[in-house]
């Protein structure tokens, strides 16, 4: 197994922070990307693949800023920090169809709107007046770009939730799986994350394997693609407690768990595009090398229909990987387990700035790669193309799990090796479909 070149990471972190590109992290080559260009039935050069992949770069980094817009509009809609106000109960129902704001969600713009010019130390009010401010939103103005913001996000949401729908009621599931598949590839880039996927990435591991498809103590390396920032995310993310990051931790225990490898010799990199969801990751990296323990807060919505695995799951939240501490105060309805991640493990995670969909690392292989809740906001080439990515920064093997079904136009090094559905809620309304591929 080839070892991560950590050194160079970690001179990396330094190039990140003055926002170039690594030594390690490259434009995908024409000659990378030539296997996927055919599938697809592209006809570019070499000349045209490189100018069309920078200006694929810009483009998708472009999307972060609408991806802030929603995540603001979230923590409108959601946020317990600033307001009183009840709740929305989601963001289609915030406006009605000509994009009227309804009364509760009216409200609660004006709490938003009031709150932000005097966030104190609320850090999601700080991230958002000052996103607003540097667009040059004047605070007497922030009433009305939320509301029209707010107005803008429930339609597009309401627009994914008709788009499902009639694509299911099409009668063709192989159409109705493709619109599901990269049903956000035009929206926002959203940060947020939660827990549960990580239970579905766990769950799906043990039954690899159960089943021989992954051995035992043969990860030491992975890779978590866009490990999001729990900012306010409407299912169950909230705004009570600080920034928070999980997969990275959630992976490096689900393997340490699993007997794929052994803590503390488990180094996890994290690749993202997102400048905020970076700059997290390296703060942590840093004050858990100064012996600062990572605080997770994890609610549990009392009024779930949670799985007794998807309960257990949230229960034993790391126990491996840190110790019990103090949850913050929640609001009513919520039970909250609070984590306090050993040092020692947050300090081997070393995030990089890479886009999946247009960029390749160099920097070393991983045994395990994972990437939830990223590839639906892509189209088959662009999926594709990460696949490639992917593909490359793999050892021979090592295995890579989604929650998107991906395309059949795959690189022939990934091995397709099935599907597996693992539900949080006892009727199956929420869960995912996890995919699993392993490096030829
Ligand atoms: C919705 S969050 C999902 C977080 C986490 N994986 C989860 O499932 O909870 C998507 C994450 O992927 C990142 N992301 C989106 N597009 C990306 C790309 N092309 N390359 C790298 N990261 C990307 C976002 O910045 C964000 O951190």
């Amino acid at each position: 197994m080839r070892k991560i070149n950590w050194s160079v990471a970690a001179v990396g972190l330094a190039c990140a922070i003055a926002g170039a590109m690594l030594p390690e992290v490259h434009f995908m080559t024409f000659a990378a990307a030539q296997e996927v260009l055919t599938a697809f039935g592209r006809t570019e050069d070499a000349p045209a693949w490189d100018a069309w992949v920078r200006t694929e770069d810009r483009e998708v980094r472009a999307r972060i800023e609408r991806g802030v817009e929603d995540s603001i509009s979230n923590l409108v809609l959601y946020g317990t920090s600033f307001t009183a106000l009840p709740r929305v109960a989601s963001a289609e129902v915030a406006a009605d169809s000509s994009g009227e704001l309804v009364a509760s969600a009216r409200a609660r713009v004006r709490a938003a709107a009031a709150a932000l010019p005097i966030p104190g130390s609320n850090e999601r009010l700080q991230f958002a007046r000052d996103f607003l401010l540097r667009r040059g939103v004047q605070p007497k103005e922030m009433d009305a770009v939320l509301a029209a913001n707010l107005s803008r996000f429930s339609l597009e949401q309401r627009g994914y939730q008709e788009k499902l729908k009639s694509a299911h009621q099409s009668g063709d599931p192989a159409a109705a799986r493709l619109v599901g598949a990269t049903l956000f590839d035009r929206r926002g880039l959203s940060v947020d994350t939660s827990l549960l996927p990580n239970f579905a990435l766990e769950d799906s591991l043990q039954a690899m394997l159960r089943k021989g498809a992954i051995a035992r103590d043969s990860v030491r390396t992975i890779a978590v693609i866009g490990p999001g920032l729990d900012f306010t995310d409407k299912r169950d993310g909230y705004d009570f407690y600080p920034l928070q990051t999980i997969q990275p931790f959630a992976v490096m225990e689900a393997a340490a768990r699993l007997g794929l490898g052994k803590l503390g010799d488990i180094r996890v990199v994290t690749f993202d595009l997102n400048p905020a969801v970076n700059a997290h990751l390296r703060s942590m990296a840093k004050r858990a090398q100064a012996g600062t323990p990572y605080v997770l807060q994890l609610p549990l919505d009392d009024a779930g229909d949670w799985t007794p695995q998807a309960t257990a799951y949230w229960e034993h939240f790391g126990e491996l990987i840190g110790k019990p501490a103090p949850p913050a105060a929640a609001p009513k309805g919520l039970r909250v387990r609070a984590v306090a991640v050993n040092p020692k493990f947050a300090s081997l995670i070393e995030p990089v700035d890479l886009n999946v969909v247009a960029q390749v690392f160099d920097g070393g292989k991983f045994d395990l790669v994972i990437a939830t809740n990223i590839l639906v906001y892509y189209d088959r080439f662009q999926q594709a193309l990460a696949m490639e990515s992917i593909a490359r920064m793999l050892n021979h093997g090592g295995v890579f799990l989604s929650n998107t079904v991906l395309p059949a136009q795959k690189p022939e090094a990934l091995e397709y090796l099935g599907r597996r559905s693992v539900s949080y809620s006892a009727l199956g309304a929420y869960g995912d479909d996890i995919v699993v591929y392993r490096r030829r």
